[in-house]
């Protein structure tokens, strides 16, 4: 069924709906297959745009004869062969055009704009009208002003009315079948994916992650290094631990280096120790990190921030074992195993000469590549579960959860900052959420929010002609469909109720093939 409430969110539909306010002063009612208004409740206070609407809703009976009207709406629709029909309205004078919602052929309900009036509209017909809302309770000055405040459109024009209301009802359609495909394929990769959604604290049961705990699984007992590669906050310190914790070695320490928290010299006093002497204020020896983790695990994070002459020291660990301490002679051996991580492309790294290549071959035995966030957007309504349970039960309070337009944001966002950057959302929106139980998509952060409506309809203008407009709304749906269809003539046609000949004439016409397409975005 439609979600009616989300649709009022849709920007490219309030869009369209202040451009027929503008152009046209139309009011937009979405009604259901029943002939109900969805976008108005009767009783419910509303600005309308036009004032023979606010005039009829302010009157008693006037409630009464917009929803008769709605059905009879409805039921004209139904019957009709075309989508969108321009029908008498609730006066008699003055005209409605109602355009068709039908998903599959199955009828859903309509746009109504209204109300307009033909330019051939005699001066008669509306006298007529004003003494015919006498009859009604309307009083007469209300009326003129009323009457007046209809715009009437040529003939010309009206066509183009009729397709920004035809529009209204594709886009509807449009938004619809999107979010069922999308909900569709999370219920879909649901149940393909069992119940494995968790790997020690690590949650998510995507594909990917499913790999990654069939590899964690197999290299836990191995000694071998290990090199997570991921991007900013995807989890690779947790991947570390969880090696650990799962290892023979889980009794004996895991210990983290932060490697580009040092500077060299005291990075290097700080792996390996140095003796008393060595250097002034060294008044003792002191262990370093390398016999801490002895019999354990030693975690070097961010290994592509350690310079040329660590990169050395390191390599004579891991190939011997042994190391000497700063200022020290001798040469002490341990038992570590190590496991290495970095958000930095080595590969990149050992061309430009910044990164050691014998370093990389003996640290990268085994390569763990953490997928970031976007590549593995089923996780992300676990995630959200997971981290908004945590926050509720840390805070002692109810659990509160995501409104479904606010879903639909957190899983549209690209999380550059994956899932880090969702943990602290989450946080944050807990904190706003107040006592609210279901959060709303208006306390999102701006950058999440505002999200992919760049992509759609931005700036469409409100002055000049209106073929240019319109013109400019063509190229732009059909540009942004091309991007999301992956350049899918015939699903786009479908799409936007246009033959594929004619598509491909308006593709030509605004000059949108791919090539020039792909040419100017990298631009
Ligand atoms: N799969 C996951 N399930 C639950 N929480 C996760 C998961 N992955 C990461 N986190 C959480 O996200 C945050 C970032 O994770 P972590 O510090 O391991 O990432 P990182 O890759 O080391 O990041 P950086 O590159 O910034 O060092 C942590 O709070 C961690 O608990
Ligand atoms: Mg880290």
């Amino acid at each position: 069924m439609l979600n009616w409430d989300e649709l009022k969110h849709i920007h490219v539909i309030r869009k369209l709906e202040e451009i027929l306010g503008d152009w046209f002063y139309t009011d937009i009612f979405f009604v259901d297959e029943k002939g109900e208004f969805q976008n108005w409740v009767p009783g419910e206070k509303k600005e309308f745009r036009n004032l023979l609407t606010s005039v009829l809703v302010s009157k008693p009976g006037g409630y009464q004869s917009l929803i008769q009207f709605g059905a009879q709406i409805v039921e004209k629709n139904i019957r009709s062969d075309k989508s969108t029909q321009l029908i008498d309205g609730i006066f008699g004078f003055e005209k409605v055009m109602a355009a068709r919602i039908a998903v599959d052929s199955e009828f859903l309900g309509c746009v109504v704009a209204m109300p307009v009036l033909g330019h051939d509209i005699l001066s008669a017909d509306k006298t007529k009208a004003k003494e015919l809302a006498k009859t009604l309770g309307l009083d007469a000055g209300d009326m003129d002003k009323a009457v007046n405040g209809i715009k009437a459109i040529s003939t010309a024009d009206m066509e183009y009315f009729r397709q920004l209301v035809e529009l209204v009802a594709q886009e509807i359609v449009t938004f619809h079948t999107e979010i069922s495909r999308r909900e569709e394929r999370i219920n879909a990769l649901n149940q393909e994916l069992g119940t494995r959604y968790r790997y020690d604290s690590m949650i998510g049961k995507s594909k990917p992650m499913q790999d990654l705990y069939a590899l964690l699984d197999k290299i836990k007992a191995s000694e071998s290094t290990v090199m997570i590669q991921g991007e900013n906050g995807t989890g690779k310190e947790l991947i570390a631990k969880a090696i650990h914790y799962n290892s023979p070695r889980k009794d004996a320490a895991f210990v983290t280096v932060n490697c580009s928290a040092f500077n060299e010299n005291l990075l290097d006093s700080e792996l390996f120790g140095h003796v008393k002497g060595a250097f002034t204020g060294a008044v003792k020896d002191k262990k370093g990190l390398f016999e801490s983790a002895d019999k354990g695990t030693l975690f070097l994070d961010e290994i592509g921030d350690m310079s040329p002459s660590m990169q050395v020291k390191l390599l004579r660990v891991l190939q011997e074992g042994t190391f000497i301490p700063v200022g020290g002679t001798e040469a002490r051996k341990v038992d570590v195993r190590v496991l290495a991580a970095t958000n930095k492309d080595l590969k990149e790294m050992i061309e430009t000469g910044a990164f050691r290549e014998d370093l990389y071959y003996r640290v990268n035995v085994i390569n763990i590549t953490v997928p970031p966030l976007r590549d593995r957007k089923e996780d992300i309504p676990l995630l959200v579960e997971f981290f908004m349970n945590r926050g509720c039960k840390e805070k002692g309070i109810p659990v509160k959860q995501l409104a479904k337009r606010a879903i639909e944001k957190v899983y549209d966002y690209a999380w550059p900052g994956n899932i880090r950057e969702l943990e602290n959302e989450i946080e944050r929106l807990l904190v706003l959420a107040g006592d609210e139980s279901k959060i709303s998509a208006d306390l999102l952060s701006n950058r999440i929010r505002e999200w992919g409506e760049k992509s759609k309809i931005q700036g469409v203008r409100l002055q000049g002609k209106l073929k240019d407009a319109l013109e400019e709304l063509e190229k732009t749906m059909i540009r942004e469909g091309l991007k999301r269809t992956n350049w899918n003539k015939s699903k786009l046609a479908k799409e936007l109720g246009i033959s594929r000949a004619g598509l491909i004439m308006k593709v030509e016409k605004y000059g949108l093939d791919k090539r020039r397409l792909m040419r100017s975005s990298n631009d």
